[in-house]
């Protein structure tokens, strides 16, 4: 790893609390250099120097690590095995499940969660934690508003009983969105707390070292109760499960298995 990036890594933990190292070298480097070229900056020494100055320098370094991209229903047939499989078992041991969406984003993720869930179970018993490192992304989780490229995966009768179309937007109802508790958390750094029935930590994994991988997938087990449910996403599956103490029970979901 080059000196420059180095001392970086360095000062940007001391900063942010953010731990470079644990993400994916080449391609965050790669994201940040474009970023301070694009900014008249020569060296990371340099931009380092300039985010120090500047705040909205340091948002634009947070919106360049955190890639916010995400749908309803992402990756839909995964949902269906969730609604026809795996949540009729959770259900059957407990009807309040402890759910936890890890990364979620603009909050699509958790609130898909609660569309699939409230076919089973009436609103006011819902309560889904979600959480993201950016907060500019929770912000926009909270509201609740989306463009329609966001919802092609939604199923009609949900979208016209959960929705409210304003223009280009769609604005979620609010018996939904207040199901979900929006709260920032650093999958690298921060406590899980738990226990959990359900952890959904998709699409983020893949931007981490093996090392982070395998310290993440260590304290989601140690925060699922035992029969609990790990969903992680399309391209992340866990090789070696066991050694977490988890075990697949079908493409992309992983139960807890007794200690
Ligand atoms: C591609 S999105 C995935 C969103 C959603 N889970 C999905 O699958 O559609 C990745 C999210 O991971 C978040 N993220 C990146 N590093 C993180 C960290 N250390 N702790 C928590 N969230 C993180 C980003 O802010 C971003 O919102």
């Amino acid at each position: 790893m080059g000196q420059d990036y180095e001392l970086f890594i360095t000062n940007m933990k001391k900063k942010t609390g953010i731990d470079l190292s644990l993400y994916k070298e080449a391609q965050m480097k790669r994201r940040l250099t474009s970023l301070f070229k694009k900014k008249g900056f020569r060296s990371f020494a340099d931009f380092y120097h300039g985010i120090c100055r500047d705040d909205k320098l340091l948002d634009e370094f947070l919106d360049k690590i955190t890639i916010n991209v995400s749908e309803f229903f992402r990756n839909r047939k995964r949902w269906e095995i969730l609604e026809k499989k795996i949540l009729p078992g959770l259900l059957k041991e407990n009807r309040n499940l402890r759910i936890w969406s890890a990364a979620c984003a603009t909050g699509e993720e958790p609130y898909t969660m609660a569309l699939i869930l409230s076919k089973f179970i009436p609103l006011s018993r819902i309560r889904i934690f979600a959480t993201d490192i950016d907060e500019k992304a929770i912000a926009t989780a909270r509201l609740g508003i989306y463009p329609e490229r966001s919802l092609e995966e939604v199923p009609d009768e949900l979208k016209k009983r959960y929705f409210v179309r304003e223009g280009n937007l769609y604005k979620l109802s609010e018996d939904i969105k207040s199901t979900v508790i929006f709260k920032k958390h650093n999958l690298l750094a921060d406590p899980y707390g738990g226990p959990y029935d359900l952890i959904i930590c998709r699409n983020v994994l893949i931007y981490f070292t093996d090392e982070a991988k395998e310290m993440i997938y260590k304290k989601i087990s140690n925060a699922l109760t035992i029969g609990g449910i790990l969903f992680v996403g399309s391209t992340e599956q866990i090789f070696n499960a066991s050694r977490y103490g988890l075990a697949g029970v079908d493409t992309f979901f992983y139960q807890k298995l007794p200690v």
